[in-house]
């Protein structure tokens, strides 16, 4: 190291020198406070035609806002909403929220625009300081709120007090009345236990609706069934169908194991399931003929269709419900009866509605694998 390069140093350079390798302190590296920089004046600040605009822009975006308001109360009147017309619901949706998208917009846009360049920009700032109180200002306040309390009384008249508290309390109770009220008017235990299936209901393809004949149901095959009453055009139909849809298979008779509740629900090796998955509801439609296995495509809970469509793998704790089926004088696949318990995803409060004449309906697989 030559004395020139010692000249030339940083003190920085001088400083890792000198100390030993590892036991270096880090330089502070602090700075002092650059301070704001110096205001800008903006072009409305300079010119009051260019402040004038400004002031008209900011008042034409809140116009635009008012506009979208009234036009939001006008559409959703003007356009109602009438049942069983599915194109009333989207009118009135879209003129509803172009009507409050613009009276927010406006009102929006309008307060950037009033603040970015009418209202003063200048920046300052404010050093910390303690938000508490001085003694003197703390005991002062303690001295208020007791004054307060001896000339009310609320310390000492605990009657009123008490029953000032019992009013409170009370007080927001109709409310949750009120809110319990938008609750669905039907229980919905009520609502999933009965769907369009009555005795003698031809089964119908889904979604031709084309009733099916026992002799159509090949061994091997699925179909996707409804009920042949079910009206297409209905403004519930999707609903009804959803409580109704069922899967039709047919397998060799000696491989289909009925208990003897439901001897009989079967006809000529054709079985009918409800295909609403038992675990939260989904579809189930994955049929795997060799191993007779029906699959939730949603958690792969597996039904095997050949036993009472009990659960063999995944979260579904009950096999999928019944339909119990017959055939007509003209040889159509038709419904003995509705299903015997509720379709559909298990809660709790299912236990009060088991089918009291088809306990095995709702009872929990047992042989889980
Ligand atoms: S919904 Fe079928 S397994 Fe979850």
């Amino acid at each position: 190291m030559t004395a020139q390069h010692d000249a030339d140093a940083t003190p920085q350079e001088h400083a890792v020198e000198t100390v030993d390798r590892g036991s270096a302190v880090t330089q502070s590296d602090s700075f002092s406070d650059p301070g704001l920089p110096p205001h800008k004046p903006r072009q409305t600040d300079i010119h009051p035609a260019k402040e004038k605009r400004a002031e008209r822009q900011v008042f034409l975006w809140f116009l635009l806002s008012m506009a979208g308001s009234v036009f939001a109360i006008f559409a959703y009147f003007a356009f109602p909403i009438t049942e069983e017309d599915f194109g009333s619901v989207r009118i009135n949706n879209l003129l509803l929220g172009l009507g409050l998208s613009l009276g927010l917009l406006g009102i929006g846009f309008g307060a950037v625009h009033w603040a970015r360049q009418l209202m003063s920009d200048v920046e300052i700032s404010e050093d910390r300081h303690p938000t508490h109180g001085s003694e003197q200002t703390r005991a002062r306040a303690v001295e208020i709120f007791k004054l307060g309390d001896e000339e009310s009384g609320f310390t000492r008249r605990s009657l009123i007090r008490n029953s000032l508290i019992g009013a409170l309390a009370l007080f927001p109770l109709p409310a949750v009345f009120m809110f319990r009220d938008l609750a669905p008017k039907q229980d919905a235990v009520e609502a999933i236990s009965q769907t369009p299936w009555e005795t003698g209901t031809r089964l119908a393809i889904d979604p031709t609706g084309t009733p099916i004949k026992a002799s159509d149901v090949t061994i091997g095959s699925a179909f996707h069934v409804i009920p042949e009453t079910l009206d297409s055009h209905a403004h519930d139909f999707l609903d009804q169908k959803a409580l109704s849809v069922v899967l039709l298979v047919r397998m060799p008779e000696e491989q289909l194991h009925e208990t003897e509740e439901r001897k009989g629900w079967s006809y000529n090796g054709i079985v009918a399931y409800s295909k609403i998955c038992t675990h939260v509801g989904c579809p189930v439609a994955l049929y795997e003929q060799h191993t007779h296995h029906l699959l939730c495509p949603c958690h792969q809970s597996t039904f095997d269709v050949s036993d009472g469509a009990k659960v063999v793998f995944g979260p579904a704790a009950r096999p999928l419900p019944q339909l119990p089926i017959a055939v007509d004088d003209e040889g159509y696949l038709v419904a003995q009866r509705d299903f015997t318990e509720p379709i559909g995803p298990s809660f709790w409060e299912r236990l009060d509605h088991i089918d009291d004449e088809h306990p095995e309906s709702s009872a929990r697989t047992e042989d889980r694998a």
